[in-house]
């Protein structure tokens, strides 16, 4: 599989100074992020909410492209638009969230597979009359006792090669997406290890189903301590870990990695996106490195804006400075300078 339009795409996603903006909750993930702001989850929030988002003036110098919930590519936004058109006034290519969640692995407590390939060639088609450009498949992967199992590593990465194929072959670009979760008390060394193994069985399905490493996106999450752990490895740590992991398993041919957020602070998260690209100035690294960022772009703004139309301005100030913030560091040209300004 070889086209060359679906490589364009891919390079543009991953563009020098722009990131994605994720924004593809389910409805009841948006609704536990609303109702953490006291707003009820209701279809006519999450479309104020994401129109809020998307009709952010200027987002389009720093985000490529959006990734959306199938709800928000069939609704109109309170802008007046339909949700892909407001998005193509700003630039912003239109992808689409196309799993349908992770499910209990049979036989494996505590362990998930992504499901949703049942119907995806069909769903895909409907998605492209909507003018989505790419796609998007998150796995989870859990470290604990005796997780990840085997079993676990292999279903999943099987399950991400047969929905790029069925994206690529559909003319969308995948955004492969193994996040392993930052959740529990193990260390950098336990995460770099998981990970690898992790992207090495991806990449091993991916060649095995003849994805064209050129025409897709790696959205990992960062190789870092687990959030219980308690010696928690700084900003050059994790920057110099998920280089070398990343060095180890991605193939010179894919264009860029965009990375998750996964329960980082948003600052954090901004810290070591310009910490890795630092340091890939001095190594001659083959893919753009950049972000791809729900929770650690929205939270800001979710929190101005608590439900009131009163509040949209400066929550949409709020999102552009962490898009611009990002765009920077996804350069390596993000200092604590900029932070401060934007705090101030
Ligand atoms: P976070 O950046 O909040 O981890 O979300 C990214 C994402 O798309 C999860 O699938």
């Amino acid at each position: 599989m070889n086209n060359p339009s679906l490589r364009e795409t891919a390079r543009s996603m991953v563009a020098p100074g722009k990131g994605i903006l994720a924004m593809d909750e389910s409805t009841p993930t948006c609704g536990k992020r609303l109702e953490a702001v006291g707003v009820e989850n209701t279809e006519e929030n999450r479309i104020a909410y994401r129109s809020l988002l998307l009709g952010t003036p200027g987002l389009g110098d720093y985000i490529s492209g959006a990734i959306l919930y199938d709800e928000t590519l069939r609704q109109q936004s309170t802008e007046g638009a339909s949700f892909p058109d407001l998005m193509k006034q700003q630039g912003i290519m239109p992808g689409i969230k196309v799993d349908t969640g992770a499910k209990e692995l049979a036989l494996h407590a505590g362990e998930k597979v992504t499901e949703g390939l049942d119907g995806l060639r069909e769903r895909l088609q409907e998605y492209k009359t909507f003018g989505a450009r790419f796609c998007k498949w998150r796995a989870v992967i859990t470290i604990g006792e005796f997780k990840p199992s085997i079993a676990c590593l292999q279903a999943n990465a099987h399950a991400l090669a047969r929905y790029a194929a069925l994206c690529q072959e559909a003319g969308l670009v995948p955004i492969v997406e193994p996040e392993v979760l930052i959740n529990g008390a193990h260390t950098i060394e336990t995460c770099f290890d998981v990970t690898v193994e992790t992207q090495r069985r991806v990449f091993d399905q991916l060649y095995r189903q003849d994805v064209d490493f050129a025409g897709m996106v790696l959205k990992p999450s960062m190789v870092i301590s687990g959030t219980d752990c308690p010696q928690r490895a700084n900003v050059d740590e994790v920057a110099a870990q998920t280089l070398r992991c990343l060095e180890q398993t991605v193939p010179a041919a894919v264009p860029g990695i965009a990375f998750l957020s996964g329960g980082q602070g948003d600052e954090e998260a901004t810290r070591h996106l310009n910490a890795m690209n630092l340091m890939a100035r001095e190594r001659s690294l083959p893919w753009r490195l950049t972000f791809s960022y729900a929770r650690a772009l929205q939270n800001p703004a979710l929190k101005l804006w608590k439900g009131e139309p009163a509040n949209v301005d400066k929550a949409r100030q709020a999102l552009l400075a962490r898009a611009r913030l990002n765009a920077l560091a996804s350069s390596g040209e993000y200092n604590e300078e900029l932070e401060q300004q934007v705090a101030a």
